[in-house]
């Protein structure tokens, strides 16, 4: 059943990010393009995985979808409202009610001179939700939410074992009731043991309260696993969209077939479609198409202007590419097609 069209609960448009570069010295003129035209959209109760490699701009998207990040230009829109041109008062109290994110490593996301019960009932205090006496209830409710024993309100974060924190910056994302959840790398500073349990945790509870989960992450079969769509990301843009049941053999665009090549799926062995090069440095994207310098597909065009996005024959994909893959190629005769190119190009 297709949902009715619904009013995007984010949507950005345009949506540049550009940095001083860190390395460049105080009067350096480098910028650094961690975000560029990013147009996106997150619907009420939908799971979208972001990936793409280290340097890609995910954290970055992630946190100008939950109003942390300015955009440098282009707009944030919250419910249909213009996040940044609210008054600041008024941008706080709407993302603190409205979104909840969750970071890589909740060592360090929490205070660790509060207590459980401090750090939960933070928000709550702050955003002035309920009497005293409800916000105490809801802390309670929060932990049990989370799967958290109630014996542990007056542990410190320091005492507690990293999928517990994590279980505490979980309710914290929560605390408001937001319908928005975005959670960068929720698992990657864990044990491998213990992420399975918050992975589901949050399967669960997006379930259960009806959230939209945006979920960032290096294990990229998992996010595929997880998510209703999934959007890849290379050199601060998004150049491909797509619902999750087509990324790894139906994806359009020559770099979401390449990195899913490169890892190991539940049933496929790996067969790495070869890429030439490095990724080169977010300071001097290249012209046209950002792949264009590794990509087996790139000719002339690719370095003149860069492509639309372009839809897919499924609805919700979409890919910026002039010579896409065809669709349900197989990945075995892209590796060919890859390899082949690159033996033209080896210097003799
Ligand atoms: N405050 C900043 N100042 C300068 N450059 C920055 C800043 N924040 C991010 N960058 C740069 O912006 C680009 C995008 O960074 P971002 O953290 O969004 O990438 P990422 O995809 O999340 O990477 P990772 O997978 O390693 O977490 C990178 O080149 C990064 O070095
Ligand atoms: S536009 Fe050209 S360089 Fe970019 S991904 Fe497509 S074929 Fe490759
Ligand atoms: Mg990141």
């Amino acid at each position: 059943m297709t949902p009715a069209p619904e009013t995007p609960l984010v949507a950005l448009s345009d949506a540049h990010v550009v940095h001083r570069a860190r390395s460049g010295g105080l009067f350096s003129r480098d910028r650094v393009y961690a975000l560029t035209g990013a147009d996106f959209t997150v619907a009420p109760g939908e799971t979208v995985g972001v990936v793409g490699e280290s340097g890609c701009g995910k954290s970055t998207l992630a946190r100008v979808l939950v109003g942390a990040q300015r955009p440098t230009s282009g707009t944030v829109l919250l419910r249909g409202r213009d996040l940044w041109a609210m008054k600041p008062d008024e941008r706080r109290a709407t993302v603190g009610r409205g979104t909840g994110m969750v970071f890589q490593d909740p060592s360090t996301a929490l205070n660790r001179r509060l207590p459980v019960r401090r750090i939960l009932r933070d928000p709550l205090d702050v955003h002035r939700r309920g009497t005293p006496a409800e916000r105490e209830a809801r802390v309670r409710e929060l932990m049990s939410l989370v799967g958290l024993p109630g014996a542990l309100a007056d542990a410190l974060p320091g005492q507690l074992s990293g999928g517990q924190r994590q279980r505490v910056a979980v309710a914290r994302a929560l605390a408001l009731d937001p319908d928005l959840v975005v959670a960068d790398e929720p698992t990657s500073a864990l044990d491998v043991s213990v992420r399975a349990q918050i992975l589901n945790l949050l399967l669960d509870l997006k379930e259960r309260l009806g959230l939209a989960l945006v979920f960032v992450s290096h294990d990229i079969q998992t996010v595929r696993r997880m998510s209703d769509r999934v959007v890849t990301m290379y050199l601060g843009r998004i150049v491909e969209e797509a619902p999750a049941a087509e990324v790894t053999d139906r994806a359009r665009h020559p770099y979401t077939r390449a990195l899913f090549s490169a890892t190991p799926g539940l049933l496929d062995p790996i067969d790495p479609i070869p890429l030439a090069g490095p990724v080169p440095s977010a300071t001097r994207p290249p012209s046209g198409c950002p792949f264009r310098t590794r990509c087996w597909r790139a000719t002339d065009v690719c370095a003149a202007t860069l492509p639309d996005n372009s839809p897919g024959t499924t609805p919700g994909h979409r890919f910026r590419c002039h010579h896409p893959v065809e669709e349900g190629r197989p990945t075995r005769e892209l590796v060919a097609q890859a390899t082949a190119v690159a033996g033209r190009q080896e210097p003799t």
